[in-house]
């Protein structure tokens, strides 16, 4: 039977304080943790099972602390992903890894467990990598914040971070993460994960052929459609080439990071010695955005194939300058390797004068346009000379867009003038001598907003 006042519970053969919990001979009851703080009421459930807690809720959060045959038989039948919030060298030391729960011929849909260290969180670095706010999921918390969580307590940074609706920084409201289970990094959870053939170990530094990573965000659906166009491209037989792929308003650098995973992953499953190699870069006008996709880049193993590009995209005479520099410079390619620029893309990002300078490239290479030269203020006000681009480059783009033409747009967000009339994109597409290879209209997951998936190819 557990009781205390304020008891150090045991779970499994590791001791983890729980403040102020009264469990009385029913075993469940309503706990205040301290008066001030009424509205903080949370329902302890705990069962004499020896002497383990089996789980813990809390009403206000609506999480519960489960143990591990609790997350497999899952939350409304749906085992939720798992964000372990454990170091990288505890994750690789052991690990929950379902590749034996999926062999044994489950029919539930096998969840995600990602690594993503707390500090890695706190700082920002790793934060991109969450699920959406929309998504239930389960933490698996470090052992040394286990105390600190188990209390409340007001500097507990894992409360701050996953179920704070006021942000300490900013001090603006905000939608708190759906965690619906907690996991807790003790004795009990890998001798209950072992006895399941659920655990794993794994050299990080001894893996040789890259693997891309479990996800938990989604990259925006028109890169799962270029993404064969550039695999198709990268085993191409005329080889040795680096094609660029330039994600115009990049932001935080995943649908970079998808698509650099996926192509990396793809070169190292084929047969094939040589591959025409592909590099991905990421433009923004804003400084913090290369401060976020570096890490984000590195930490997934792409920083190899990956860089990014501080540039106003409204200023288009240094647009021109940069990716010939680009084309150029920023890849320290051996001098054989010929590059040239194969993709385009913009998601949710509407610039309609780029627009129009990249539907009216140029394929003609004139000498002195190869070199970059610094732009005076007089070639400011002149129009810029034309992008060259070669025949084959793939625009892709997705945005905002209304169902018809002409139709009205009924939300907020973006404003009507941000938003695509239907046809825009394959009217000026196609009158410049690019064929159409997509043209569909999607809905988008949290508002129901029409977008375009948009892919064309220049054939003139
Ligand atoms: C809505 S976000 C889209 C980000 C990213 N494509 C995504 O889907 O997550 C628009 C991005 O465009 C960038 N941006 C806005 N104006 C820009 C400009 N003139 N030049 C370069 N980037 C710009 C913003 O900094 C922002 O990162």
């Amino acid at each position: 039977m557990l009781s205390a006042e304020s008891a150090k519970q045991t779970i499994g053969s590791d001791e983890v304080l729980i403040i102020d919990v009264d469990v009385p001979d029913d075993l469940q009851m309503d706990v205040s943790r301290n008066k001030e703080r009424e509205k903080c009421k949370r329902k302890f459930t705990a069962m004499e099972d020896d002497d383990r807690i089996i789980s813990v809720s809390s009403e206000e959060q609506r999480y519960h602390i489960v143990r591990i045959h609790e997350w497999l038989n899952g939350d409304d039948n749906q085992i939720l992903p798992i964000v372990d919030l454990r170091s990288y060298e505890e994750f690789d030391r052991q690990h929950i890894d379902m590749t034996s729960y999926a062999n044994s011929g489950n029919n539930n849909t096998v969840p995600t467990i990602v690594n993503l260290p707390i500090p890695t969180l706190l700082s920002g670095e790793r934060s991109c990598e969450l699920p959406p706010r929309h998504v239930e999921f389960v933490i698996l918390i470090p052992r040394q914040y286990t105390q600190q969580f188990l209390e409340c307590s007001d500097d507990c940074e894992i409360h701050q971070l996953f179920f704070a609706s006021v942000s300490k920084t900013t001090l603006q409201s905000r939608k708190p993460w759906l965690v619906r289970q907690i996991l807790i990094d003790c004795n009990t959870l890998w001798k209950d994960a072992s006895e399941l053939g659920l655990v794993k170990s794994w050299n990080r530094e001894c893996t040789t052929s890259f693997q891309r990573l479990p996800r938990l965000w989604k990259p925006d659906p028109i890169t799962t459609n270029i993404l064969p166009i550039l695999k198709e491209w990268t085993i191409k037989e005329d080889q040795n080439r680096i094609g660029l792929v330039l994600d115009l308003g990049s932001g935080a650098g995943r649908d970079i990071c998808y698509l650099a995973e996926e192509l990396k992953e793809y070169q190292c499953t084929q047969q094939q010695q040589s591959f025409n190699s592909i590099h991905v870069v990421g433009i923004d006008n804003h400084k913090g955005s290369a401060k976020r996709c570096v890490p984000l880049w590195k930490n997934r193993g792409v920083d190899d194939i990956t860089d990014s590009l501080l540039l106003d995209l409204n200023k288009l005479h240094q647009v021109r300058s940069t990716l010939i520099d680009t084309s150029m410079l920023l890849l320290s390619q051996p001098m054989q390797q010929q590059s040239e620029i194969i993709c385009l893309y913009a998601i949710r990002f509407l610039n309609r004068k780029l627009l129009s300078y990249i539907a009216n490239s140029t394929i003609h290479i004139e000498t002195d346009s190869i070199e970059s030269k610094s732009i005076s203020k007089s070639d400011i006000h002149s129009p810029p000379q034309p992008l060259i681009l070669p025949i084959g480059t793939i625009f892709a783009m997705s945005h905002f867009c209304k169902p018809k033409d002409g139709a009205t747009w009924n939300f907020d967000h973006p404003k009507e003038s941000s938003v695509l009339e239907r046809s825009e994109l394959k009217n000026l597409f196609e009158s410049k001598g690019w064929q159409v290879l997509r043209d569909d209209i999607i809905l988008d997951g949290d508002h129901g907003r029409t977008l375009i998936q948009f892919i064309a190819k220049k054939i003139a």
